[in-house]
């Protein structure tokens, strides 16, 4: 079992920060443990930096296991969530646990869903049988079509009164926290007090337990990002000056040199082996060359 447990995020809450991040691969997720990172998350997110995918509708179970699989290999100490991709948990709670399972088995600690009041029944059967869940409010981008687009949430007395009713729904359902996305920051710490379980902000201010940044956004490797994400650097230049000096060096003729190649130590001795087998091509037929 991994040191990073649900229990222990829970009891995070007013105590200290919690710092999440996503990672789709194994060397990401390597690095995103190694650095102390609370929560190691595979998010649907990858259907937008990984695929190039405009929104997040596009991604299935099969690419979220394939995924949860490379990152739960390199972690050790963080809590490995998965997200529950668009329609793999509307349709029933017996379809919705069938793939929560397969997230599970993949090596995930937790599994993620968006919404909150509407998978109240969902979340309490998963958590029963054992299986911990993240809900998620404020903006869910897996109803990017019914919201035309990625807006700012929490405006009007309805969109306070949902997100709270999902709120409190997960923490009814034994859920054991919840990610606030791109709701105005004094909303997000109404949230954050009315419920006892810990809030994960993203663009939501600074007055939730915790922070979810999305890899490509935070180290600056992705066009699009939103607004609200923070570059802690500028990757995509790095890698691209790399590329470009690569390209130029295989052109010039000047890579591979001396240290990346590998020869005989005596030239007679190779030549002795090339005359001889330039000299029976039958052979080498007859070997299987
Ligand atoms: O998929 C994702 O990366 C997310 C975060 C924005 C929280 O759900």
């Amino acid at each position: 079992m991994r040191e990073v447990t649900p229990k222990k995020i829970r009891e995070m809450k007013g105590r200290e920060k919690i710092a999440m991040v996503t990672a789709y691969d194994y060397p990401s997720a390597l690095l995103a443990d190694r650095a102390g990172i609370d929560i190691v998350f595979v998010g649907d997110s990858l259907g937008m930096v990984v695929c190039g995918d405009e929104n997040t509708l596009n991604v299935s179970v099969e690419q979220m296991v394939f995924h949860t699989r490379a990152v739960a290999k390199a972690v050790k100490r963080a809590l490995v969530l998965a997200d529950m991709p668009f329609a793999s948990y509307e349709v029933s709670v017996e379809e919705g646990i069938k793939n929560a399972v397969r997230l599970i088995r993949a090596g995930a600690d937790a599994v993620k869903i968006e919404g909150g009041a509407d998978h109240e029944k969902l979340v309490k059967k998963l958590v029963r049988m054992g299986i911990p869940v993240m809900g998620h409010t404020g903006l869910t981008p897996q109803r990017y079509l019914r919201l035309g687009g990625y807006k700012i949430m929490g405006e009007t007395e309805e969109e306070i009164e949902e997100i709270l009713r999902d709120a409190r729904a997960l923490e009814r359902a034994g859920a054991f926290a919840v990610v606030l996305e791109f709701t105005l920051a004094d909303v997000s710490k109404l949230v954050t007090e009315e419920v006892s379980i810990p809030t994960i902000g993203i663009g939501s201010g600074p007055w939730v337990d915790g922070q979810v940044l999305v890899w490509h956004d935070l180290l600056g490797i992705y066009e699009n990002s939103p607004p609200f994400a923070k570059r802690y650097a500028n990757l995509g230049e790095t890698i691209l000056e790399a590329l470009r000096e690569y390209g130029r060096e295989v052109k010039a003729g000047k890579f591979p040199s001396e240290e990346h190649y590998w020869r005989y130590q005596s030239e007679e001795d190779f030549r002795r082996k090339a005359e001889s087998v330039l000299k029976s091509p039958e052979k080498l037929a007859r070997e299987g060359f």
